[in-house]
């Protein structure tokens, strides 16, 4: 079995990024100096995970020189508050900027998502660019989901014609990467089958077995276990889960599963840094689009 080691391939996707931009930048465009990429992460209220998160992002934003700035709200905003914000970011002078999730219970993301300037939702949640992605056209695509395409494209792995179960069905996650795979995405085109945690076991069982590659984003540690895939399928852990004891853990039985993967991703090091990489290529995107 071999480990899809996303934290390297990220680094150099940001690495890539930073160049581009600093050639973009020593070029200049019709003779104007251009500022390098600025990007805002808007946080409301407290929540762990969600500062993790962030800090990656960050880190990712600095090895890129991306400017960046964190913007807090307090837990109890309303959405009315929340919305006239994001109508200021919109006209701001940020090439782009995401709205950290979950939010608290009082707020409906998805009237939050629908008010960013499709322009520099740099998170591709917005119905405009969700809808261009369904559509195969070019738009900014929902991070985590770029993120895995960018990691198998970065090992060869084939997924032109080949048979691909996602479990999940997330907006941010297992929708688009499944829609993702079944265009002709620059690795080409995927028969894939969609379930998620009310497929009955036995047929999600049933067609698992018969993938070549199983993307599981359940949010369930020990979920994927060997029994449920076939003998060097490829194997991507979407899932991010801290168990008591402290240790982070994915939403496979790692042990078990990598005694018959041919591929697997480990977690941490695997698909979190590759969303990260995602975000950071359509901060890149939506910065060109303004500025070239
Ligand atoms: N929370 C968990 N993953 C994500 C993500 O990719 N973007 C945002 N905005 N929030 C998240």
């Amino acid at each position: 079995m071999k480990l899809l080691d996303g934290k390297a391939v990220s680094k150099e996707i940001l690495k890539k990024v930073k160049a581009d931009i600093d050639q973009h930048i020593e070029k200049k465009h019709l003779g104007y100096n251009l500022s390098r990429p600025s990007i805002a992460i808007v946080m409301v209220g407290e929540n762990a995970a969600s500062e993790s998160y962030v800090r990656g992002k960050i880190k990712a934003c600095d090895k890129a020189e991306i400017n960046h700035k964190v913007i807090r709200f307090e837990e109890s905003i309303s959405t009315f508050e929340l919305i006239s914000e994001i109508k200021k970011l919109n006209k701001s002078h940020f090439d782009g900027f995401i709205v950290q999730l979950p939010l608290p219970d009082h707020i409906d993301p998805n009237s939050i998502i629908n008010e960013i300037s499709a322009y520099k939702d740099i998170d591709g949640f917005h119905p405009l660019n969700f809808g261009k992605m369904a559509l195969g056209q070019k738009s900014m695509r929902p991070a985590t989901a770029y993120g895995i395409l960018k990691l198998l494209q970065h090992y060869d792995i084939q997924t032109n014609s080949q048979h691909v179960v996602v479990i999940g069905r997330s907006n941010i996650v297992g929708k688009p990467i499944s829609i993702m795979l079944g265009n002709d995405f620059e690795v080409g085109r995927s028969t894939v089958t969609s379930c998620d945690i009310h497929t009955p076991k036995a047929l999600l069982k049933e067609e698992s077995r018969k993938a070549d590659i199983v993307i599981v984003a359940v949010g369930k540690p020990g979920f994927l276990t060997s029994d449920m895939i076939k003998e060097g399928a490829v194997v991507i852990d979407v899932g991010i889960n801290r168990l008591d004891s402290g240790k982070l853990v994915g939403d496979c039985d790692f042990e078990d599963v990598s005694q018959k993967a041919s591929y697997l991703t480990p977690v941490p090091g695997g698909v979190g840094p590759m969303t990260i990489a995602g975000l950071i290529l359509n901060t890149y995107e939506a910065w060109k689009m303004k500025n070239l």
